[in-house]
């Protein structure tokens, strides 16, 4: 997928000197965020602050309240008490300034599904008071720049689930906004599709834009997300980088397999000794698991074994997941995986994203002897 050349003129505008309160390197900030329907407190006094140029992501379970919260902060949504600024701009007093620094995509795409992807576009940027003429030059541009070419002339009732997304934030791109809400810009993707959808999310921030996120896949954040802010029931439990936050509720763990099995219990016994903590067994596997405070000390862990003439066939050094950071943090887990609604528009029917084993957080070291 392309990137947007980075010397359109028309995109100073937002992505300049921001306006107002003095926040200059703020895209948003938020304070105290409430929303009410009803008895339910959807948004229950939420902080924000994102950089410019960061990738943000709001990760939380379905109703956690992430919708909510980005539609008031796009201006869509009345906010019941707290303030929000994008780009110093008040978003409860300026809100048609607010929206004229924003792209906003939905968590479904949402153009005439009768229309041609070139149609769709086209209208889009009339709506926005664009020129006829201009409008077909921008709707050429996106078509390229989101590889929907082919789909030009086709009608969206014809789009797979991952065009229609693409083809949803090129409508939110028109006017390249400086600052980019994406709702879960990947659920029900299949994944390659949504590896798709991560590049051209980077490709974004490379060429300048701002963008906020909203996803419940622990994967995704921790991919894509500069900053991760972690949302249950309403309010923010947690916020910091996905490895701070993975190195604020646990340690590592070393897995380690023996290459004789009955070599387990005097491998057991140096690691105790050397790591002060009693190791795990799985005797059958010729397996020990112990926790680290440091995963440096594995390196301490190689050269004991190796010392009392120990071989080892693997050892793996894993931090905590982000599963075990949101169980950690919430007392549940971030997303009930048989809930994943796979997209009925995909053709290829595969359903939404499974979390990829975290291979990121491993290293692994397999001997051969
Ligand atoms: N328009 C609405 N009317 C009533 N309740 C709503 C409305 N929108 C959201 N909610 C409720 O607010 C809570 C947060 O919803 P939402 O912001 O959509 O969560 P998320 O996007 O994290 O899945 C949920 O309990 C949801 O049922
Ligand atoms: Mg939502």
């Amino acid at each position: 997928m392309n990137v947007f050349s980075a010397s359109d003129p028309d995109r100073a505008s937002g992505s300049g000197s921001g306006s107002g309160s003095g926040s200059g390197e703020l895209a948003v900030s938020a304070a105290g965020l409430v929303k009410h329907f009803g008895g339910t407190r959807a948004v229950a006094g939420i902080d924000l602050e994102v950089r410019r140029g960061q990738i943000f992501g709001v990760l939380g379970p379905n109703g956690a309240g992430k919708t909510t919260m980005l539609r008031m902060l796009a201006t869509l949504l009345p906010i019941d008490a707290g303030q929000a600024h994008v780009f110093g701009v008040d978003v409860r007093r300026e809100p048609h300034r607010v929206r004229q620094l924003l792209g906003v995509t939905g968590q479904y795409a949402s153009v005439d599904e009768n229309l041609t992807g070139r149609e769709n576009l086209w209208l889009f940027a009339r709506l926005q008071g664009i020129p006829a003429r201009e409008a077909r030059a921008t709707s050429l541009r996106l078509l390229e720049q989101f590889d929907l070419q082919e789909a030009a002339d086709k009608p969206i009732s014809q789009f797979s689930g991952g065009m229609r997304r693409r083809l949803d934030l090129a409508a939110s791109l028109i006017r390249r906004p400086p600052l980019i809400f994406l709702d879960e810009p990947t659920t029900g993707l299949d994944p390659r599709t949504r590896g798709q959808m991560w590049d051209t999310i980077r490709a974004l921030v490379l060429d300048g834009c701002t963008v906020l996120l909203t996803t419940q896949y622990l994967d995704e954040a921790d991919q894509l997300a500069d900053r991760i802010a972690v949302i249950d029931r309403g309010i923010k439990v947690a916020e910091g980088t996905s490895d701070q936050l993975k190195s604020s509720v646990g340690s590592s763990t070393l897995h380690l397999r023996l290459a004789a099995p009955g070599d387990l219990p005097d491998a057991a016994e140096v690691v105790g000794r050397l790591l002060s903590e009693e190791p795990v067994l799985t005797p059958e596997l010729g397996a020990l698991n112990v926790s680290l405070t440091d995963a440096d000390q594995a390196a301490d862990v190689l050269i004991a074994l190796r010392q009392s003439n120990l071989s080892i066939s693997s050892l793996t050094v894993q931090k905590p997941t982000l599963d075990e950071v949101f169980l950690a943090l919430t007392g549940h887990e971030a997303a009930d995986r048989t809930a994943e609604h796979p997209d009925p528009d995909d053709p290829t029917g595969s359903s939404g994203p499974s979390d990829s084993g975290d291979s990121t957080d491993e290293l692994t070291l397999e001997m051969t002897r």
